[in-house]
């Protein structure tokens, strides 16, 4: 027998042992896959020029490009990069239209300012180099847990995880969960199981294992190729039937998207002099969303400023002075609020239809909802 059938048959072998004795914990399940992962992925890593040098710098480009495009597709660019930019001082003084010429046609904007926003952090904290430390690189702009996993591990052996979408998926029909892994909680939870049961000193090749596992075997659109899957013998997924069904993901909620305008609207104390302005807030109705709560004066709809003074009920003659706001998004369970805001400073006091305090009893005795966070964070005083 070959050997590469000696080893097939041993995995049935166990697979069936498995089926017919106690199974194994989640953990050990996981520990089980160690082995059998590394081994596959040296043989079958696909040659990628960020995995031919893994240095810091180069692993994270190619990470922060993976995010939002295929492997093949990535190759040009992430070479065109590297001799434009060759590393953390030359993207950290990059003229930006010469970024964001580099970075055109892999879309997602932000990422690249990002990554020259890090490359300007390392260049100012770490003296050009980038930290060797999984909680400092998940400090820099633009790389999350995913991407501080990645690079600390292949760049720099550290025994992190690195869960994306693909490490979500084939672990959770490794394990048959059907937690949903579009749940923040679920990668948290993902992350430090994995933390505990993963090689220590073979950190890199691990993750990038199943990374391969997810992206050529365990594969996102279609059925995946168990019958080449390293892993098989240990699917529960696979055992038990379950490759339609896992990864479980509920897909997100429809909202109702309502426009509204906030107001913070100031004016003078109305009695002793020299006490400072007012702002106005009123209190939510007794059912409904935020019922009962204070909050900053809003109506539906983006109201132009000219339209202000009817909505709230001011006297146009009282207002010196309108002031645009950022704009801000809150997301309740049922309604997405999609806010914009303005400062309106009175010369005479606020309508009786208003609560008028000062800014400091506002932040002691009437909380505002953090729908308005965005806006509170601007009321002086
Ligand atoms: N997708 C995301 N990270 C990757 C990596 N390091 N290698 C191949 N594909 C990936
Ligand atoms: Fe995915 Fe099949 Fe491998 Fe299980 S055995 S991890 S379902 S490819």
């Amino acid at each position: 027998m070959a050997m590469s059938d000696m080893v097939k048959d041993l995995y049935s072998r166990l697979k069936v042992l498995e089926y017919e004795e106690s199974p194994l914990a989640p953990a050990e399940r996981l520990r089980a896959m160690n082995g059998p992962l590394l081994g596959w992925y040296e043989e079958h890593a696909r040659i990628l020029p960020w995995r031919e040098d893994p240095k810091p710098y180069r692993v994270w480009i190619s990470e922060i490009m993976l995010q939002q495009t295929r492997v093949e597709a990535v190759k040009p660019y992430f070479e065109r990069f590297m001799e434009a930019l060759p590393d953390v001082r030359a993207l950290a003084e990059a003229e930006d239209d010469r970024l964001m010429k580099l970075w055109e046609g892999l879309g997602y904007y932000n990422r690249a300012r990002n990554l020259k926003k890090a490359a300007q952090v390392i260049m100012d904290e770490y003296g050009g180099r980038m930290p060797a430390d999984y909680e400092q690189l998940l400090k820099l702009p633009g790389i999350g847990s995913y991407t501080a996993g990645a690079i600390a591990s292949i760049a720099f052996g550290i025994p992190v995880p690195a869960v994306d979408g693909n490490v979500l998926r084939v672990i959770s029909r490794v394990t048959a969960s059907y937690e949903d892994i579009l749940k923040q909680s679920t990668k948290r939870r993902m992350e430090e199981e994995l933390r505990e049961t993963m090689p220590r000193d073979r950190a890199s090749h691990f993750n990038q294992g199943l990374i391969e596992i997810g992206a050529m075997v365990c594969v996102p659109n279609g059925q995946p190729k168990c019958g080449e899957c390293p892993l098989e013998s240990i699917c529960l997924a696979r055992q038990k039937g379950l490759i339609g069904e896992l990864p479980v993901k509920t897909p997100p909620k429809k909202r109702r998207i309502e426009e509204r305008t906030v107001c913070i609207i100031e004016a003078p104390g109305e009695t002793e002099a020299g006490e400072g302005h007012r702002i106005a807030i009123r209190r939510r109705e007794d059912s409904g969303l935020l019922a009962s709560l204070y909050e900053l004066p809003n109506v539906e709809g983006h109201l132009k400023p000219e339209e202000l003074a009817a909505a709230f009920g001011l006297d146009p003659e009282a207002i010196v002075r309108t002031e645009v706001l950022p704009e801000a998004k809150h997301i309740f369970s049922h309604v997405e609020w999609r806010m914009i805001g303005y400062r309106i400073l009175l010369k005479r006091a606020l309508p009786e239809t208003f609560l008028a305090v000062r800014g400091e009893e506002l932040k002691e005795h009437y909380p505002l909802p953090n729908a308005f966070g965005r806006y509170t964070k601007l009321i002086k005083g």
